[in-house]
Order: C-alpha cells, then structure tokens, then sequence
C-alpha cells in the first residue's frame, strides 16, 4: 500500500499519540483531499491535502527541533536523566541530536529528522559555527586565544581555527568552533592549563537559544529552518512537501 497511513502521519505531526490521532479520525474530524476519513490506518496519498476541523495541515517531511538543555540530562536515549523527556509533544523516535553536549553541559541542542541536514551540521567541511559562552577556573590571556586561532593538539589532530573571546571578567569567554569534536572546548582548555567549569552552548550557526527557557523545546521557525538549510548547502524545500 502507497502512502503513510494516517494516524502515524498525523502523530508525526504532533498532535497527538497515535491513538489520540485515532480518536480524531474516527471522530471525523480529519479529511483528505476533501474526503472525511474515520479509518486511522487510511493510507495518505503523497499529495494528499489534509484537513484537521478544517484547518490544513502542513505535511512536513522533517521535523527540527531545537531544546535548551539542562544541566542534568544527558544526550542519549539509553542513559538517563534523557534529553528525550524533555520532548513531549514532539515526533521523538525520529529525532536525532545534533551532536551532543555534555551532561553538565546546558544550551542549544537541536534535533531533526532529516539525516543530510545531520550529517552536514556537523561535518567539519561545512564548517557550521558553533558558539559557547565558558566560565574558567583561571583567566584567559592573549596566548591562549593565539594557540585557539592557530590551533591545539588533540590526539595528534589539530583543531580548525577557533575563537576566543574573553569577555569583561576574564574568567568568561566565547568560544567560537567550526567542529564538533568529542568534549572539544573542555579539551582546548585543559590543553592550556585550564579547566571549564561551565559551558551553555548559545548558537549553532544561524541558530540563537535566545529566550528560549531552560528545559523547554520549540520547532524551528520557517525562517530558521531556511538559514539552516541554506547555511549547509541544502535547498530549504527538501524539507517539507504539501504546503498548503
Ligand atoms: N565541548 C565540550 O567540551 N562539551 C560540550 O558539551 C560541547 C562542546
């Protein structure tokens, strides 16, 4: 059978588990292409039109979502306390992170569906900015933002150029990667002689955490998500289909 059936689909889309969505359809609240169905395992044609209390629906092809992470949770679905807890609402057996920050790292984190948008965010030839604001045991000075722009020893691999903005109390910084290396700025810093004892990652290229509260999740806006797709590369329209 062509399509997706309806109730996946349209507890792909948020609004609702799948037999929540069931309960709708059978409710006939939802029509494709102009049709009431009540059958949740009706197989949705690829340009179908749907309609929930006769509203249209976008039918996206991926989801991106971008979460302030805590302190305290960790970025995996196996160990806990989970990042996915903080997910409710959202399509989260789809979503992967978009690499990863540590568990008592806190910030931007994002997650999407479309695997070519992952692999590009975080491949070092795209060279996606990536930007943390750090709290350090001792003050940065003009060497060691020489050795970030020139680049540090890590396993016998030099770092790509990075940043290092110290801010007005010296023990602060922005740090600015084109990588995303395993526990990559923690690392730079013990390389120097200096230790991180806090990390919030507050941008991912045309991404800003913002406002965004501690602990809470958001989809992207459709301006966000076109500056991310342009930003590696990838035309904007290959992440949804049937707008209506
Ligand atoms: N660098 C780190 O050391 N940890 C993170 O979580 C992210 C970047």
């Amino acid at each position: 059978m062509k399509g997706e059936r309806l109730d996946r689909l349209l507890a792909r889309l948020g609004l609702g588990s799948r037999k929540e969505v069931a309960r709708l359809v059978r409710a006939g609240r939802v029509l494709v292409t102009g049709e009431a169905v009540r059958d949740p395992g009706f197989h949705v044609p690829e340009e179908a039109e749907v309609r929930l209390d006769g509203k249209p629906l976008l039918l996206r092809r991926h989801h991106h979502v971008l979460l302030h992470k805590p302190g305290g949770y960790v970025t995996s679905r196996a160990e806990g306390p989970s990042v996915y807890a903080l997910l409710q609402g959202f399509p989260t057996r789809d979503l992967s992170p978009v690499g990863r920050l540590d568990k008592d790292a806190e910030g931007l984190l994002l997650f999407t569906t479309d695997g070519e948008l992952l692999h590009r965010l975080t491949h070092p030839r795209h060279k996606v900015k990536k930007r943390y604001l750090v709290h350090l045991e001792k003050p940065v000075n003009p060497e060691d933002q020489r050795a970030f722009r020139e680049g540090i020893l890590l396993e016998g691999r030099k770092t790509l150029p990075a940043e290092l903005i110290p801010l007005k109390d010296p023990t602060w910084a922005e740090v600015v990667l084109l990588e995303g290396r395993f526990h990559q700025v923690k690392r730079m810093f013990l390389a120097r002689g200096n230790r991180v004892v806090y990390l919030k990652r507050l941008a991912l290229g045309p991404l800003a955490l913002g406002d965004l509260p501690r602990g809470e999740a958001r989809p992207l806006t459709p301006g966000e998500e076109a500056a991310l797709y342009q930003a590696v590369g990838l035309s904007p329209e290959s992440a949804s289909r049937g707008l209506t």
